[in-house]
């Protein structure tokens, strides 16, 4: 059964990895794809067509309907023309994938300037730019018509903003920023008809190239394709109901993620050198946080 025949859906950062298999899995669920990508190496330099124009060629050669696009996603006019493209060639947007993105990991005490303020950009300025237009174009839309305009924004997050990975305080904090900004939009947006989840992936890309040894079954659960299905699902039209929520898709499982809520409180002290033993009280009566894993810490 294809899931999105006739929807268009850009794909952001889909010339190679997740953003490829969410492309090719799209168009074979019957949507008019455009495959963005800048063709940046992995630390967010340079520009490259052929990522993107060999994704295209694959799609059509399989059948399917496609462009490429090679817009920078964190700049506000490349994403704006990005949201153009669909509409002029397509006559409209129904899905958003946010997916582009780069890695520059340091650990706290020598990250640069530079390396903090590229990956922001790009993971989450270039999550929200691209959103924005979208968001443009499908207020337009509900206006002309008052009806829901069934649209998806489906964005991406990570573990390490989930859970904290030393070494990725720009990346963390950008893939944190996006969660956020996922449950704010779907707060904001449904009354346009409008949903917005993310997925938090797993795949051996050159992005996680350098975990060491891989073995024939590493190799199988990180096969990129596989953070596809819940992707083009969550792109049709059948998933209207669902919005808000982040599913981490790990090495051969699925998990709907749980946010932060309330733990133990205390009545407010207003002297501060009364405060120690209350607070270990309660952080010993508290949930721990997540350790990398996404249990709770021993
Ligand atoms: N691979 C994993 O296990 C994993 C885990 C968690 C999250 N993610 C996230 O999944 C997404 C895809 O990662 P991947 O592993 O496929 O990486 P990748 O490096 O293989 O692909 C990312 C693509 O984004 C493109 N890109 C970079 N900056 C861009 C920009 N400004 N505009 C347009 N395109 C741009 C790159 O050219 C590249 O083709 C990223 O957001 C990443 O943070 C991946």
């Amino acid at each position: 059964m294809r899931l999105c025949e006739g929807r268009v859906a850009i794909v952001t950062g889909a010339g190679r990895g997740v953003g490829r298999a969410h492309a090719m899995m799209l168009a074979a669920h019957g949507a008019r794809v455009i495959v963005n990508d800048l063709g940046a190496t992995l630390q967010g330099d340079g520009n490259d067509p052929t990522p993107a124009a060999a994704v295209v060629d694959l799609i059509r050669k399989n059948g399917g309907d496609a462009v490429a696009n090679g817009d920078d996603v964190s700049n506000w006019e490349g994403a704006r023309r990005l949201v153009a493209h669909a509409v002029d060639t397509y006559g409209g947007l129904d899905v958003l994938v946010n997916n582009a993105g780069i890695l520059r990991d340091r650990f706290l005490t020598n990250m640069t300037e530079d390396e903090w303020d590229a990956v922001v950009k790009v993971h989450l300025k270039g999550t929200f730019a691209p959103m924005r237009h979208a968001i443009d174009h499908w207020r337009a839309r509900h206006k002309l018509t008052g009806e829901p305009v069934n649209a998806r924004i489906i964005n991406t997050t990570s573990i390490s903003g989930l859970f904290g990975n030393p070494s990725q305080a720009n990346y963390g904090a950008a893939k944190a920023g996006v969660a956020a900004l996922t449950i704010i939009a779907a707060r904001e947006l449904g009354r346009l008809g409008v949903t917005c989840n993310a997925i938090s992936p797993f795949a051996m890309t050159r992005m996680t190239e350098g975990l060491g040894q891989i073995t024939p079954e590493q190799r199988r659960l990180g096969d990129p394709a596989n953070n596809s299905p819940v992707v083009a699902w969550l792109a049709s039209t059948d998933s209207q109901d669902i919005t808000g929520r982040i599913f981490r898709i790990g090495s051969g499982f699925v998990s709907v993620m749980e946010g932060w809520e309330n733990g133990p409180r205390f009545d407010p002290i207003d002297d501060a050198a009364a405060l120690g033993a209350v607070i270990r009280t309660h952080i010993a009566k508290a949930r721990k946080n997540t350790g990398p894993k996404g249990t709770p810490l021993d």
